[in-house]
């Protein structure tokens, strides 16, 4: 008989990928299914990246480059990171590989031993939890709460801590919540991790560039403590701000050693990343500054109208987002009512429910942690999200 690794048969199928594959298969059945799952934005990659790409083919640059990417774009990245964040990397400091999922996965199985720790705060990426356990980890999940905007305390982490511990992996604008740390939380947080020094800093950047107050970068660690540069990787790529997520271009910066080390196990594991997406990556660096803040800003009006559809369904609250393109909306109140006699309990339920009856797709908060909550993207056009609050009214107003 086939039989599987204990890796293997551990595996989770990625949830979202799941609800994803669900509302595909509602749709294809013929119903109007809305889908507020998607991590990804709505408009399509910026020209310059598209007709880089045209041009990478055209030329042939077609071929394996090194594994850790061109020395033209990890030169590039660092002088992107030195005018965002204000911290000097040199090339050997940056590697490139396929996607920033890829990346993230890459520097945990580099800081993992079997049985070694890395701190998370709930709610979190669906996806990281598991990259942990596949690298011979152990999660620590922080719950964070509403009070403290769902963002890591420093008694919290000072209490998470162990001498076991050897990562702390964070994303700010956080997937799924949308809210970032300020400088002054950061700071504080820096001043737990210094006390530590065997822990690294994974800061999963993705969304830093898609904030909403009009700064051009959410607030990083490395602004308000420098000197956690040597163990701290800054995680980044093209699929968010510059609407690249199928060319697969991610990349980190943070100490040559575990640099190297990363770079050696992409070697082994996917090769360099498509040479013509790298070539696309490198326009999008080099050209699309005007392209993100004209995103940022119809973001911006996104956010807006959007928080005022969920503010008029009752029992629904939501915190206005800082950055990403999420919001977190708090479904607690409609707990232990009943839609058609089957008792809502849990945030599966709620977004059960509003999938199989309403054609919503959404995130329940449970899979990403927390319960009581679900994820809306609003990487959509502001029609279709108002269709999608109407139908979740319908909803509650059905609820008994
Ligand atoms: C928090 C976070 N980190 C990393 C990624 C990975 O992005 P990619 O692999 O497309 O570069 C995502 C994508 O959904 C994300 O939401």
């Amino acid at each position: 008989m086939l039989q599987l690794s204990k890796r293997a048969q551990n595996l989770k199928t990625s949830p979202t990928l799941f609800l994803v594959a669900k509302a595909k298969e509602l749709a294809a059945q013929g119903h109007d299914v809305i889908s507020l799952t998607v991590g990804e934005p709505d408009w399509p990659t910026f020209k310059i990246p598209s007709e880089a790409g045209i041009e990478a083919i055209q030329k042939g640059i077609t071929k394996y480059t090194a594994a850790n990417g061109t020395i033209e774009l990890r030169k590039a990245i660092a002088g992107k990171i030195k005018s965002e964040l204000g911290i000097d990397y040199s090339a050997k400091e940056i590697t490139v590989a396929s996607g920033a999922k890829f990346i993230v996965f890459t520097a945990l199985q580099m800081i993992c031993s079997p049985g070694d720790e890395v701190i998370l705060g709930a709610p979190y990426w669906v996806s990281y939890p598991t990259m942990v356990e596949l690298a011979d980890g152990v999660p620590r999940v922080i719950e964070c709460n509403e009070q403290d905007h769902f963002k890591i305390t420093p008694a919290k982490l000072e209490a998470a801590i162990t001498a076991k511990t050897r990562g702390f992996l964070f994303c700010s604008p956080s997937n799924p919540t949308g809210l970032q740390y300020s400088a002054e939380e950061l700071k504080a947080l820096a001043a737990v991790l210094r006390k530590h020094p065997q822990i690294v800093i994974i800061s999963d950047d993705m969304y830093n560039r898609l904030v909403f107050d009009g700064s051009r970068v959410a607030p990083h660690i490395l602004q308000v403590a420098p000197d956690l540069r040597d163990r701290t990787v800054a995680v980044n790529g093209g699929s968010k701000a510059y609407s690249m997520t199928g060319w697969r271009i991610g990349w980190a910066a943070g100490p040559e050693k575990l640099i190297t080390a990363m770079g050696d196990y992409q070697s082994q594991a996917t090769g360099s990343p498509s040479s013509i997406s790298q070539h696309a990556a490198l326009a999008a660096i080099q050209n699309c500054e005007p392209d993100i803040a004209q995103v940022t800003k119809i973001l911006t009006g996104r956010r807006e109208s959007g928080l005022k559809a969920l503010q008029s369904i009752p029992g629904f609250k939501t915190a206005p987002p800082d950055g990403a393109f999420y919001f977190w909306v708090d479904i607690h109140a409609h707990f232990g009512k009943s839609f058609d006699g089957k008792v809502i309990r849990t945030s599966k339920d709620f977004c059960d429910i509003l999938l199989d009856k309403f054609y919503v797709a959404t995130v329940p908060g449970i899979e990403c942690g927390t319960e009581g909550f679900m994820r809306l993207s609003f990487a959509v056009s502001d029609e279709t999200f108002i269709r999608a609050t109407e139908r979740m009214k319908e909803l509650v107003a059905a609820l008994k």
